[in-house]
């Protein structure tokens, strides 16, 4: 397809059974690359607090912070949709604040939608939201921001009370109005399961291939985020590998006077070499004479 992804055109793709490509995105060069590569959508996730700022976790992140990394990827996006997480504390206290939250978003960074974590506890801001014309991403299952109630980032919906509990929950954002629902770390017969009970599109990070679509953070599918790799990560490339050589190259280029070289230097200049050497002679003698 060519031409901007839209939300009628994502869920066209559910009906025909075409898989949607997500990545996060953050800046404005890698936006380019991946709206070049035909990603579908991009999520400007507040996985930026880990992957750009070097937090724990994504507790950190403000609004503000949002909105200037969300303005560089959708600058970089011609043809991807792309959705704007709702940091922490930016949507949870009412769907009052959650509609400002989200106002704020997509007029200040020009993005297409907003995500927000939470199931049945959060369908009035999804409410609020939509009935302002701004479509919706729901997350459940492994929903980062409460990290401190899970106790660490593990596996949702184990058990049958909580495997109807996920199903309730998609249900119940599908019906506040959300056109689609990131399950992350959700087993993949249950994440299945939810895919063929909903209209919403699914998309998948560690729960499965047969969610409508999958997500993953870049610096994970490159090799950038260091030794730890989740289990539902495929390394695509070992480009934070690469990326040390070439710095660790430059370095010792630099230092050994190998760079630059002819090629990477002006040759032509507006003065003859006999005037330079004039001038050299003249503050030679006053840099001289001002030692003195
Ligand atoms: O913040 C994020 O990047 C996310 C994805 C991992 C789904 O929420």
């Amino acid at each position: 397809m060519s031409g901007k992804y839209t939300v009628t055109s994502l869920l066209e793709m559910k009906q025909k059974g075409e898989k949607i490509s997500q990545l996060t995105c953050y800046d404005y060069s890698t936006a380019r690359l991946v709206d070049a590569a035909g990603i579908n959508t991009v999520l400007v996730g507040d996985s930026l607090g880990m992957t750009m700022q070097g937090y724990e976790n994504t507790l950190p992140v403000t609004l503000d912070e949002m909105i200037c990394y969300g303005r560089s990827v959708v600058r970089g996006c011609q043809n991807a949709f792309v959705i704007m997480d709702m940091p922490f504390m930016s949507y949870q206290v009412s769907p009052a604040q959650a509609l400002e939250s989200a106002g704020r978003l997509i007029k200040e960074t020009g993005a297409n939608a907003v995500k927000l974590e939470g199931g049945a506890a959060v369908t009035e801001q999804i409410k609020a939201i939509v009935d302002a014309g701004i479509p919706v991403c729901a997350h459940i299952g492994m929903t980062p921001q409460s990290v401190n109630v899970f106790g660490g980032f593990k596996v949702q919906g184990k058990g049958e009370a909580k495997a109807e509990q996920l199903l309730k929950d998609a249900l119940a954002v599908q019906e506040a109005g959300a056109f689609m629902v990131v399950l992350e770390c959700v087993p993949p017969k249950l994440a299945a399961l939810i895919t063929r009970q909903v209209d919403m599109i699914t998309i998948g990070i560690g729960a499965g291939v047969e969610c409508d679509g999958q997500v993953l953070v870049y610096q994970d599918m490159l090799g950038m985020s260091g030794d730890f790799t989740p289990k539902f990560v495929r390394r695509f490339a070992e480009i934070g590998e690469a990326m040390q050589q070439a710095f660790a190259d430059y370095d010792a280029q630099v230092k050994s006077g190998a760079f630059p070289q002819a090629a990477q230097t002006y040759s032509k200049s507006d003065c003859d070499d006999a005037f330079l050497a004039q001038l050299e002679e003249k503050y030679s003698k006053m840099r001289e004479l001002s030692l003195k």
